[in-house]
């Protein structure tokens, strides 16, 4: 390496105010920037946080308090530091930190004023970044108040704990600076939405023997679990270990039940506001906490075929530099290993729900059962076209005068040719268990048990053999108790013929 024999240097101190500006804008949204701040209480061994907001005040703000561990007023300065910590240190197992900037990114993200009040061995200390008299002064000073009386929501810290408040809350009022109902309502409305973030990324502490308490406005909040473990229907696979040279990585991969198998309340609660489509794919925890979700990383595409399959990822903080974990804690890259790995997981996952579908599929074009419609696959398509000699409609035909009968063949053919495919496919990409089968009238779905009933007995002798055969199909199968009570009324009146 040429060496540099002479050189000059200058002073290129950062300007406090713009650069305390510019960590505002690293793209924290309301949620990862209270999950920021909620990792450092758990890394300080809280059990209980509480996050409690006054909005409708003149000066509305979000308080975040603890019971944990709390910090001396040399930590608390310390803490108070943008990069107070080294990212190249090695941190604790249970530490969830990684930068020494998440407090203060995280706050600064949402509001202009951050204070930081917290209680260590019964002595209480305070300091306050304000953006505007950093910018005014244009120096990196925190202020330390001497009395903490004024201080909304310190009165609530317990034996030892810490409190986060964040006032001057710009970035959340929605342009309403001065209009304070409706910036209130902005605010809550936003707050709300945040629950369920905090419901998922922080499950598994939620889960615990102890478990760690988050409340919002003295509601405690249930964990959400993406994999809805206890449902009994609920197929878990055996988990797998890959070890690396800094740690290793867990990889687990669940089958969520069907629709029909879990409350409605729980399917929409796991879905989330975008849906079971969007929700499939990988979820990646960093020491127990949720960093990303909803995602194959590239892998494959989210398609309904795998759309209820979701893979959870288990790594340490000390891989976080062969993951590229970034500052918020919500983005990551995937190291060459693991993403070979995790291919093989996808071709297995994909390979399972493949031979289901076919199953269903094979079901379908069994004669034996009589569909209503067959699934026709060739040359690279598939096609779906209405069985016309299901007994419902050839019975029918053959009742029919010759020359109408073609016309009604015609009409069922339409019917095939005219399945509004694009429709269908749109309706499959968003909410495809809304998709059901129309329901028939009494008349019509008579008609099918009568008329499907006489072919099935005609061919074979049990009963229950043909039932269960029926059960399966539609129309029988989407109104299978009145279809078993049109079979009863049916076999009854063959009996006493
Ligand atoms: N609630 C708290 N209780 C006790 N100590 C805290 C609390 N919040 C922050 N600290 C201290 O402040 C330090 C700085 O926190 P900050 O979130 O800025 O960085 P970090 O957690 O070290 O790393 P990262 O940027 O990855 O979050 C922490 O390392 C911790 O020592
Ligand atoms: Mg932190």
């Amino acid at each position: 390496m040429q060496e540099i024999v002479s050189s000059r240097r200058a002073d290129a101190t950062p300007h406090a105010a713009s650069l305390i500006e510019g960590l505002r804008d690293i793209g924290y949204s309301l949620e990862t920037a209270i999950s920021d701040v909620i990792d450092n209480s758990i890394t300080a061994r809280a059990r209980r946080i509480r996050i409690v907001t006054e909005t409708f005040a003149e000066a509305p703000h979000i308080a975040i308090l603890d019971d944990g561990e709390g910090m001396t007023e040399e930590e608390l300065i310390a803490a108070m530091r943008p990069g107070s910590r080294n990212p190249l240190e090695t941190r604790d197992d249970p530490d969830l930190g990684r930068f020494g900037l998440g407090m203060k990114s995280a706050s600064f993200s949402q509001c202009r004023r951050l204070t930081v009040v917290s209680r260590k061995g019964g002595r209480t200390s305070a300091a306050v970044w304000d953006l505007d008299e950093v910018a005014e002064r244009n120096e990196w000073a925190v202020r330390l108040p001497d009395d903490i009386s004024g201080i909304p929501d310190a009165e609530k810290l317990g034996e030892s704990g810490t409190l986060v408040l964040w006032e001057k809350l710009d970035r959340l009022s929605g342009g309403y600076a001065h209009n304070a109902a409706k910036r209130a309502e902005v605010i809550n409305q936003r707050i709300a939405e945040t629950e369920r973030h905090l419901r998922l990324v922080f499950h598994r502490f939620m889960e615990e023997a102890k478990p760690l308490s988050i409340s919002l406005n003295g509601r405690v909040l249930p964990p959400l679990d993406p994999f809805a473990r206890k449902n009994p229907a609920t197929i878990a696979d055996p988990e797998e270990r890959l070890s690396m040279i800094r740690g290793d990585v867990e990889i687990q991969s669940f089958t969520l039940p069907h629709h029909k198998q879990m409350g409605k309340m729980d399917w929409d609660d796991i879905a989330g506001p975008e849906g079971h489509l969007k929700s499939q794919g990988f979820y990646l925890y960093r020491g127990k906490r949720l960093i990303l979700y909803g995602t194959w990383f590239g892998l494959c595409r989210q398609s309904e075929l795998t759309k209820l399959s979701r893979v959870r990822i288990d790594i340490p903080n000390s891989m976080d530099a062969d993951w590229k974990i970034d500052v918020k804690k919500s983005s990551a890259q995937l190291p060459p290993i693991v993403k070979d790995r995790l291919k093989r997981v996808i071709e297995r996952i994909q390979d399972g729900s493949k031979r289901t579908y076919r199953k269903r599929g094979q079901k379908l074009v069994d004669h034996e059962r009589l569909p209503m419609w067959n699934r026709i696959q060739a040359d690279g398509q598939i096609r779906y076209r209405p069985n016309a000699e299901h007994p419902a409609f050839s019975d029918f035909a053959e009742s029919l005068p010759p020359d109408l009968r073609r016309g009604f063949y015609n009409c069922i053919a339409l019917v095939g040719a005219s399945l509004p495919v694009e429709t269908l496919h749109a309706d499959m990409a968003g909410t495809a268990e809304e998709i059901v089968p129309d329901r028939v009238d009494e008349d019509t779905l008579v008609q099918a048990v009568q008329a499907t009933l006489s072919v099935l007995m005609r061919s074979r002798k049990d009963i229950k053999e043909i039932i269960a055969l029926m059960k399966d199909v539609d129309p029988f199968r989407s109104a299978w108790d009145d279809t078993q009570r049109i079979i009863a009324t049916t076999l009854e009146a063959s009996e006493q013929q």
